[in-house]
């Protein structure tokens, strides 16, 4: 079957390549490429954190590099731009429902997705897990032990958001409750401007048992698969830039050459 127009137009590569550790992969390529090669129902979650698109004006504002859109001072160095963050709102809207709707065929019944984002597109992806086909189920905040101050105005970037849908009915029967929010502040020492900290990834990852087998579409540096291999369970990861799989790839062989040697 060929590609959809949509998907043509963007002219995205076909898989180009593909690295194991024990237990994660990490797939180079473009994500709704490459899960339109996996089969249904292979996932029990989706964790997600695709490009943000924060003020972005579409395809005019592709000259605004999203490493410098994203960086803080904290990071103190100058990142590679990463792929994708250009999407004005309803486009991003559109292009959120395509990837979620893989994701939704993806997820066994019963399984769930947990998409990040920041408080100025947080309507887009509430609006596209829904049209995917998840139930939506609300969000939980991650608030940032530290973020840049807005003199004389809410602090509205100390915190960041992650929206949770399900597919279907979710078993409830673990006696555990999710985390009311997330803690944690940005890694200092970072090999991607947006990376997420692992401790708030395997804080939520953890507290579901059944979400052994675990799909990040937008893997960046691979905080995905580093957490979920410190939680004992599978991770695959894919990643579109060349520059950050390669870092990603390189952090994820040595998290398991350190896993192996302990
Ligand atoms: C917000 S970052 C993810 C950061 C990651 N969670 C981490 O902790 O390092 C989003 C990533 O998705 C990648 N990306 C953008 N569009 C993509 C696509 N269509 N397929 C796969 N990856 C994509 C970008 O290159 C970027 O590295």
């Amino acid at each position: 079957m060929s590609d959809p127009p949509l998907l043509k137009l963007a002219n995205h590569p076909k898989r180009k390549r593909t690295v194991r550790t024990a237990g994660q992969t990490l797939i180079h390529g473009e994500c709704v490429t490459v899960m339109r090669s996996m089969d249904d129902e292979s996932f029990d979650v989706v964790c997600s954190d695709p490009p943000y698109c924060a003020a972005t004006k579409g395809a005019s504002s592709k000259s605004v590099s999203s490493a410098k859109k994203y960086t803080s001072s904290d990071a103190k160095r100058q990142f590679h731009a990463f792929e994708g963050d250009y999407r004005d709102q309803r486009s991003f809207t559109v292009w959120n429902a395509i990837w979620m709707t893989e994701a939704y065929r993806l997820v066994r019944p019963g399984g769930a997705i947990a998409c990040f984002m920041d408080y100025r597109n947080l309507c887009c992806v509430i609006d596209a897990m829904q049209v995917a086909g998840f139930a939506y189920d609300g969000v939980v905040p991650w608030i940032k032990k530290q973020g840049r101050p807005r003199l004389g105005w809410f602090q509205t970037s100390q915190s960041e958001f992650v929206v949770v849908g399900r597919k279907g009915m979710v078993s409830r029967d673990q006696r555990r409750c999710g985390p009311k929010s997330l803690n944690e502040s940005a890694p200092r020492q970072r090999i991607h401007p947006t990376q997420k900290p692992t401790e708030l990834l395997k804080n939520l990852l953890s507290f579901r048992d059944d979400w052994q087998r675990i799909l990040d579409p937008f893997a960046g540096g691979a905080s995905t698969l580093v957490a979920a291999s410190e939680l004992g369970r599978h991770a695959t990861g894919i990643e579109l830039s060349t520059h950050y799989f390669e870092l990603a790839a390189a952090r994820l062989r040595s998290v398991s050459s350190a896993a192996k040697a302990a």
